[in-house]
């Protein structure tokens, strides 16, 4: 077997044509799991390894994608540090970081007992792929997660983050410093199981703007990226408001980064250099409309040819019909052009 595209792309190297996959592409904007997710919670499903690997596959299976990633979630490293996750069915924290004391009396981070099934769920999926497409494993980035640590118990804590920034800011160095250890160390877990891929999600990197991200976002992302990089795997770094820190999305040193609609294509590329694979950077909102206007926008950001893994900038709606989500995947895939690679 030839070697898989998604590896291919990340490395710039020309292949035969693009791979696609989606975030977001297991879950609820699939029948198939609506229908499981009827006799069964999230959490279940996500800590059951044979379900969590079974999700993992729906996609590839229905939507015929050329990559997996692993049913999971970021929020569950904060477990480990004893925070009381559960699902509600949006992220709840029972015992959440409120003050420096907080942060000061953060136990050791306990990976097996809040993680411990990520890693079985990958080597199970392996298995059931077995070989078809790689795995993609995936961890959260520290800003993003301390965003959900020092929310209020129901809500993330964006406001929390700002104030920790301004009073607190050692607090919160001293937390992402945390995080930034326990996440490696989730990712390399990931990786050793079997993971070909490792993605770090790091949805909230601009809620403190360029500044913030220069100095309390990146350092960390960047940090988890180094001390994954003992894996020898490529690393996928996951932002939203592009516009806001495309200037210094490079700190992070990741093969590649994902960029949203608020940046073009030429303008990402022109910031990030030749070096850095590039993945995205359509509307989720694409998938909503007719098949033709699907067509049209993906053609149009193929044509382009400046992105390795043509894709959507952020995750499928849940709304989005199934039948536009594998349409989109397909028109990727049978696109005649030449894929983009280092020239
Ligand atoms: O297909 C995939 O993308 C893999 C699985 C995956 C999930 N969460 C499953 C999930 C991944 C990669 C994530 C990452 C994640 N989780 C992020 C970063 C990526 C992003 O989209 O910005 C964030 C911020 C979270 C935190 C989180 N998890 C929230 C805010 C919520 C509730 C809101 C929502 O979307 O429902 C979750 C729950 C969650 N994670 C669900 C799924 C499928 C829904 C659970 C359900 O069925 O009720």
């Amino acid at each position: 077997m030839s070697e898989h595209l998604l590896l291919e792309a990340l490395r710039r190297e020309p292949a035969e044509r693009y791979p696609v996959w989606i975030m977001r592409q297991a879950g609820r904007s699939m029948a198939v799991f609506r229908e499981m997710r009827k006799t069964m919670s999230f959490l279940d499903m996500v800590k059951n390894p044979e379900i969590a690997a079974k999700v993992t596959l729906q996609p590839v299976d229905g939507h015929g994608v050329d990559a997996a990633i692993i049913f999971s979630d970021i929020l569950f490293i904060l477990d480990g540090f004893n925070m009381g996750l559960d699902f509600r069915p949006g992220p709840v924290l029972e015992r959440p970081i409120r003050n420096a004391a907080d942060v000061d009396a953060m136990p050791d981070f306990d990976i097996d007992s809040s993680c411990g099934f990520i890693p079985k769920a990958i080597a199970r999926a392996k298995e059931l792929l077995a070989g078809r497409v790689p795995l993609i494993g995936f961890v959260g980035a520290p800003q993003t997660l301390a965003v959900y640590a020092l929310g209020d118990g129901k809500q993330a804590g964006m406001k929390n983050l700002e104030r920790f920034a301004v009073e607190e800011p050692g607090a919160l160095e001293a937390l992402l410093d945390l995080l930034s250890r326990a996440c490696a160390d989730v990712l390399i877990e990931q990786s050793k199981a079997g993971a070909d891929v490792l993605m770090v999600f790091d949805t909230w990197a601009a809620a403190l703007g360029a500044e913030g991200f220069e100095r309390f976002a990146a350092p960390y992302a960047r940090r988890v990226v180094e001390l994954a990089r003992a894996e020898d795997k490529p690393i996928i770094y996951m932002s939203r408001e592009t516009k806001k820190i495309i200037g210094s999305l490079s700190m992070i040193g990741a093969d590649c980064y994902t960029i949203d609609w608020t940046v073009t294509p030429e303008e990402a590329r022109s910031a990030l250099g030749e070096g850095p694979a590039l993945m995205g950077n359509l509307d989720p909102e694409v998938l909503l409309g007719d098949a033709d206007s699907i067509t049209s926008a993906a053609e149009a950001l193929l044509e382009k040819g400046v992105f390795d893994v043509p894709s959507l900038g952020h995750g499928v709606l849940r709304n989005a019909p199934e039948e536009n989500v594998t349409h989109f995947v397909k028109t990727i895939q049978n696109y005649p052009g030449r894929p983009v690679g280092r020239r």
